[in-house]
């Protein structure tokens, strides 16, 4: 058995190779000394289990200059998530479905006026980077920088940087951080009705010191902007090569959230992300050693046989909505209900207007093992 997360052949399509781990070794380690669990039930109960699978070391990002709540356990964890949960309940996040909605007309209006282009690059980039950047209220004069700060803190994840990037990305994060620590200052003296504001007003209940909240700004970049990015992305990629399904969305627009779930279950935006056991652990006959990194596979999790049937077929009405495309436990993602909220006004605005995407020349996947997107995505629109 072999499995390489990071040979290119298995980002170009790994689906393979995660049914081969799944039926022949699903507890496996890899000779980069790191484990892989791939099958659905195991996926769930590891995230479940923080206690003896740790979120404190190795998540993904060799990068934490602050403690986030994405790599801290209880009860940092706890005390982190409990002071924004608030603002990121379905709910909450209801309130911002106006400005949301004009976001991604604004990206939509010229490409489809166009009959298409890289649907990358110009519409599933600026969705989520504009979502975040109108929720913390970032001004017009500085739209720029919060780019620059967002992509370089994105080349942050990635780790293995040279000297000359990674001096880069540090100072995107100083700069980015003095920023913040400024906004964060005149909110609290005169807030406003921007996300930051909200997390800052002592009426609202208790909040975050002024470090946490910079760090959590940061994250929202991390977590919020690529993994959305390759939402889209993947789900124009799997209408368009599957029309029959497209077709079934323009004739029922009540499976349009489901349609996002399944791409979501189909095409996981974050493919795997790593746990440290905390002591050893028995899986499957094998033992894990304490102190080891373990890769769990939600990108196989959401294709196991076990768990779905026809896993490798896309059917937008399968409403795959235990999947594990935003995790499990106590790190489910928080930004789960924003995410889906963009993904389904963007698929909504694209079938008011298209009656058809097809693929116009060669698509790029992004490089990476654990995000999973599209780098550039040419379309052809054909308009209603
Ligand atoms: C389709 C888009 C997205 C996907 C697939 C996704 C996926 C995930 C996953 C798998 C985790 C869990 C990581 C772990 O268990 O270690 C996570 C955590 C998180 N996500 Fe998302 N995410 C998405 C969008 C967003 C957005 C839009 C935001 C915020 C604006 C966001 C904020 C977060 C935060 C703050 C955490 C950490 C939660 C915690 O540690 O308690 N995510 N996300």
């Amino acid at each position: 058995m072999q499995f390489d997360p990071f040979d290119p052949a298995t980002i170009a399509d790994p689906f393979g190779p995660y049914r081969r781990l799944r039926d022949e070794a699903p507890a496996f380690r890899t000779e980069h000394g790191f484990w892989v669990i791939s099958r659905y039930d195991d996926v769930v109960r590891t995230l479940r289990d923080h206690e003896r699978f740790s979120s404190s070391a190795g998540v993904g990002s060799e990068w934490r200059p602050v403690p986030m709540m994405i790599s801290v356990d209880p009860p940092d964890h706890t005390r982190l998530r409990r002071l924004v949960q608030r603002e990121f309940t379905p709910r909450a996040i209801a309130a911002w479905d106006e400005r949301v909605t004009g976001i991604v007309d604004d990206a939509l209006d010229a490409f489809v006026e166009r009959g298409g282009g890289d649907l990358a690059a110009e519409v599933a980039y600026p969705i989520p980077i504009g979502v975040i950047a109108d929720m913390l209220d970032v001004p017009a004069e500085h739209r720029a920088d919060f780019k620059r700060w967002s992509d370089d803190t994105i080349d942050a994840l990635g780790g293995g940087l040279d000297a000359e990037t990674s001096t880069r990305v540090e100072l995107s994060i100083i700069e980015f951080a003095q920023y913040f620590a400024e906004v964060i200052a005149r909110r609290r003296l005169a807030p406003g009705k921007d996300l930051l504001s909200l997390l800052v007003d002592p009426t609202n209940g208790e909040t975050l010191a002024d470090g946490d909240l910079i760090s959590f700004a940061i994250l929202l970049l991390v977590a919020g902007n690529e993994t959305t990015t390759n939402l889209i992305g993947n789900l124009v990629h799997a209408l368009a090569t599957h029309p029959d399904q497209w077709t079934r969305l323009q004739r029922d627009r009540t499976l349009v959230p489901a349609a996002v779930e399944e791409v979501l279950r189909f095409d996981a935006p974050i493919q795997g992300f790593f746990r440290n056991t905390v002591v050893d652990v028995e899986l499957h006959g094998e033992t894990i050693p304490a102190d080891e990194k373990v890769m769990v596979l939600f990108g196989s999790a959401n294709r196991d046989e076990r768990k779905y049937p026809e896993p490798d077929r896309f059917i937008v009405d399968r409403n795959p909505m235990d999947h594990v495309a935003f995790g499990a436990g106590i790190h489910l993602c928080l930004g789960a209900p924003l995410a889906r909220l963009e993904g389904v006004r963007f698929l909504e605005r694209l079938l008011d207007r298209v009656e058809r995407v097809e693929l116009a020349g060669e698509v790029e996947r992004t490089q990476n093992p654990l995000l999973r997107g599209v780098r550039h995505l040419p379309v052809t629109l054909t308009l209603r």
